[in-house]
């Protein structure tokens, strides 16, 4: 039987895939077969290490470091992407921002109430409007050859709401699955599909310290892991995987959906 994941021949570009749930996307692209590998990221080190990695794992690895809050460097993006390896089959919209995870920020889980605009401003442009930059730059050339792939990536926080400072991003991320299912309409006719996958507690650097007052504290332990049906948090290999999937033609005739991987922290019908 073929490999229902394989990715041979296509470009993918996944934002925010310097360390974390983007670059083990990457990696299980590369090992599916993708041709290309596009590793966006803000911090160009990063995005660079990550390429190196895809390129070790035998597809072409390519970095294009850029902040994706800002159209023209978006535009600059694609347009890189197309004269280097010709285009861009799957867009993963992976690049998100819930806010500082110092100790003080955790400790102190500010209210809504304490929050300004410009703090909104800096949630609402990376987790809402760069899908909406990438998928307005990429995707004519996905409409042109009638074949591609959207994924973004949200939060569970979009679908069942958080409160304080994660209220803003948590309507962020929904305007993003709100933009997904509106976007899955525009494309259907043209074989390209848009879905988003919604991720619970999940073990990257952003949560790295989160995750270290889980492991030392069983109160802690206890109170973050009690709306979790699987008693863990999540691993990147876990998105990630269901990120291969909805890349893959073995999702074909799946679009405009969000798709939780959260332990069975929320659950749908
Ligand atoms: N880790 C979790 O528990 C969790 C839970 C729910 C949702 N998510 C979502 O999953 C996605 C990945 O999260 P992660 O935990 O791997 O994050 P992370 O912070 O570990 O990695 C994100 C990467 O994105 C890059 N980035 C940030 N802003 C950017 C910008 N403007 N332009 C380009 N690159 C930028 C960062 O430099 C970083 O390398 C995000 O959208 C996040 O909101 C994560």
């Amino acid at each position: 039987m073929s490999d229902l994941l394989d990715l041979s021949g296509k470009v993918a570009l996944i934002t925010g895939a310097g360390q974390g749930v983007g670059r083990q996307i990457a990696l299980f692209m590369a090992a599916h077969g993708a041709q290309g590998v596009i590793i966006n990221d803000i911090v160009a080190e990063r995005a660079q290490a990550v390429a190196a990695e895809v390129d070790a794992a035998g597809s072409k690895g390519l970095a294009l470091p850029a902040d994706i809050t800002d159209w023209k460097k978006v535009q600059q993006m694609a347009e890189d992407a197309k004269s280097q390896l010709g285009g861009v089959d799957i867009l993963v919209n992976n690049a998100g921002n819930a806010g500082p995870a110092t100790a003080e920020a955790l400790a102190s889980r500010k209210s809504f109430f304490e929050t300004s605009p410009e703090d909104w401003e800096m949630w609402i442009r990376v987790n809402y409007y760069s899908p909406m930059f990438t998928c307005r730059a990429l995707i004519p050339h996905m409409i042109e050859k009638q074949y591609g792939r959207v994924i973004n990536i949200i939060s569970d926080a979009g679908r069942v709401g958080e409160p304080n400072n994660l209220l803003v991003y948590s309507g962020a991320k929904a305007g993003t699955a709100g933009f997904t299912r509106g976007l899955a309409k525009e494309l259907g006719r043209h074989n390209v599909t848009a879905n988003c996958v919604a991720l619970g507690a999940t073990n990257t650097p952003a949560t790295a310290k989160s995750a270290e007052a889980v492991k030392s504290n069983p109160n802690i332990a206890k109170k973050a892991l009690s709306r979790y049906v699987i008693k863990r948090f999540g691993e990147p290999s876990d998105p990630a995987a269901m990120v291969l999937f909805l890349a893959s033609g073995a999702s074909s005739f799946i679009t405009g959906q969000t798709i939780p991987v959260n332990g069975g922290y929320s659950m749908t019908l």
